[in-house]
This record gives C-alpha cells, structure tokens and sequence, in this order.
C-alpha cells in the first residue's frame, strides 16, 4: 500500500507537466484549468467562495487517492474508473438529448440546443473513454440509460448538479488515481472531460438564470463541438480549441434541433 502514496508537491507538477502536453494552449479560457490549478488557485475568489467545501474533497482525494482508500491496485481502478465514465458520459448524453426534446416542447428553443450542444460533447467523451479501454483490451459493455425527464427548470437543475458532481468530484478523483497508475491516455480522456464539464455547468447555470429570469430568448443560438474532446464554445468558434488544440474548422456546428 505505501507505493501508492502520492506526494501532493509530486502530483501538481505531474499533472501541470502533462497539460502542458496534453493541451498545449491554457488560452483565455476561463474554465480550462487543471484538477491541480483547480487547487491551489487563490485568485479566482468566486469559485473558491462557492466550492470550499468541494475544494476541502479535492484536497482529500489528492491526498488519499481512491486507489490507496480502497486497497486496489491504481491501475485495475483507472479501468473501474473510466467503464464509471463511460456509462455516466453515455447516459448523460441521452439524458440531455431527451431534455433537448422537453425544453423545445416547453418553447425554449435555445435551452434545446444547449441541450443538444452537450449531448454531443458527452456522446464525444462516452467515446474517448471507450477507446481508451480498447487500447487496454476491455470492450465496454451496452449501456442502457436510465433518466427521468421532467420540467425544463428542474433538468436544468439535474444536469447542474451532474456536471457539479463530475467537475468537483468524480474527474478529480478518477485523474489522481490515473496519475497514479501512470496512464496517460486514461489522464487525457479524463482530462478531456472534466475540462468541458466544467464549461457545461456554467453554461446551465446561465440557462437556468435565464429562464428565472424572462431572457431565455438571450441565449446562444449557435453551438461549436470540438471534435477531440467534446470542448463546447457558444456563438463562434476559435482558430483551436482551447483544450485539445484541434483547429476550429473541424468543429461540429449546432444551430438547429
Ligand atoms: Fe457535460
Ligand atoms: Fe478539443
């Protein structure tokens, strides 16, 4: 079990050195920062002021990694971890393509296509994480999604709380114990992810404060899905996506349901 120990000094350079690698470009991207950056980063007040009792859990998952609590070896559990992501990516997916259907029925035609901006994004990461468990021999099994769709308002709020969940628990977590197994193709995937989770919940959050609001018809009308990595850019795209360095040409655009 000592082997497995992670020095936290030792993970933040590992994982600062790898998404310098893996991404390439921290850009002006606001929501691009690593679990690590996520961390120790004091200036960002606001989210500090909203996640201290998050950040108090990241803390503790760099410290004791899920694979060292559990008493599993880093590597099986990278592979728990990601068929994990795999069918929450999955399910998400058809979850939001199902309230992409509901907001359109309930006359919000530009909470429809986020809905279906982030289907798209989670149908992209569904796919890394299957890749990546083929690159390891593991064929992932068929998933059937289970959600419940109810009023545009209320799965707005359950897609919040899901992306809140996989930004500030479940990807730090599953990216410290794939460090810790040094897999770096588990690390990109991951990373892939919860980079764009993060941008997903910001984006209902504002969806949700336009609805409370009056102002959906405010929203964006255009979506640009990065290809790689699911990342996720309202209105325009950029010359390269701000996670995987994918040229913008390639963006799958979204302006109809
Ligand atoms: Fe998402
Ligand atoms: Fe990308």
């Amino acid at each position: 079990m000592k082997k497995l120990l992670i020095n936290p000094a030792v993970f933040v350079l590992a994982a600062g050195s790898l998404f310098v690698i893996s991404c390439g470009n921290s850009g002006s991207d606001v929501a691009m920062k690593s679990p690590a950056q996520h961390t120790v980063d004091s200036t960002n007040q606001k989210e500090k002021s909203e996640n201290d009792g998050k950040e108090n859990d990241e803390n503790k998952s760099i410290a004791k990694p899920v694979s060292m609590v559990e008493g599993t070896d880093s590597k099986a559990k990278t592979i728990e971890n990601l068929q994990a992501a795999f069918k929450g990516e999955t399910t998400a997916s058809a979850k939001y393509a199902a309230y992409s259907k509901k907001a359109e029925q309930e006359g919000y035609h530009e909470i429809a296509l986020l809905f279906k901006a982030a289907s798209s994004a989670e149908n992209i990461h569904a796919n890394n994480h299957k890749a990546v468990l083929q690159e390891s021999g593991i064929s992932t099994p068929v998933i059937k999604p289970e959600y419940t769709v109810t009023s545009t308002k209320e799965n707005l709020e359950d897609a919040i709380k899901g992306e809140t969940y996989e930004a500030t628990t479940m990807y730090p977590e599953f990216l410290t114990v794939a460090n810790a197994a040094g897999d770096q193709l588990a690390m990109i995937s991951l990373t892939y992810a919860y980079k764009t989770e993060k941008k997903h919940r910001l984006m209902y959050e504002n969806a949700l404060a336009a609805l409370q609001n009056n102002a959906v018809k405010s929203l964006p009308t255009v979506f640009y899905i990065c290809p790689t990595c699911g990342n996720t850019y309202e209105t325009k795209a950029p010359a390269r996506c701000g996670i995987s360095m994918t040229t913008g040409e390639k963006f799958i655009k979204i302006t109809s349901l």
